[in-house]
């Protein structure tokens, strides 16, 4: 039996470490999909396409990882794919509350699937999408935040002097 685990996110961007979570969420299951919701933020960096571009690259060379997009109650999905866990990274206590919550509502819906945290590796615990989001729309350095692939598009992105999204 192939045990599946969902690495559920917005991923905008993808960070350093949403790197080191799917890569260890990898190597603890058979497979792995990283889903990426849909519409989740008002005003994003990038497209849903962009971002589903972005972590396919990103994660071509690990051969147990998939990319999708997903919409709707996250549970859904999972059951749909049939994962047997929900993969989440913790980085620190307020990270414990809202995730704790966000879990018990998940298993209070589908008991079937379960939630498994990966405390963060201590070297990207400061780091956040939206945190990256903000020093990068501020105009500050995000190198070592995000994969290479990432900051190259934010580069272009300025370089084109995109309006900020
Ligand atoms: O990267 P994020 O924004 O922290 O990811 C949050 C995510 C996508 C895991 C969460 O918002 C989610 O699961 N959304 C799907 C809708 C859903 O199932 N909501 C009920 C959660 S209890």
């Amino acid at each position: 039996m192939t045990r599946l685990a969902i690495c559920p996110g917005s991923f905008d961007p993808l960070t350093v470490g949403h790197v080191d979570l799917v890569e260890r969420a990898a190597a603890l299951f058979d497979r792995v999909v990283v889903a990426i919701l849909v519409n989740s933020d008002k005003s994003p960096l990038f497209t849903q396409a962009e971002r589903v571009a972005i972590v396919r690259e990103v994660f071509a060379p690990v051969k147990n990882v998939d990319v999708e997009a997903f919409d709707g109650l996250l549970v859904d999905y999972a059951d749909r794919r049939g994962a047997v866990a929900i993969v989440r990274g913790l980085r620190s206590a307020t990270d414990t509350d809202y995730e704790l919550s966000m879990s018990l509502m998940n298993r209070h819906l589908k008991p079937s699937v379960d939630t498994v945290f990966l405390p963060t590796a201590a070297s990207v615990a400061h780091v956040s999408s939206r945190l990256v989001k903000e020093v990068w729309r501020l105009g500050g350095d995000v190198g070592g935040l995000v994969p290479p692939v990432v900051e190259a598009r934010l580069r272009a992105m300025r370089a084109m002097d995109a309006p900020a999204r």
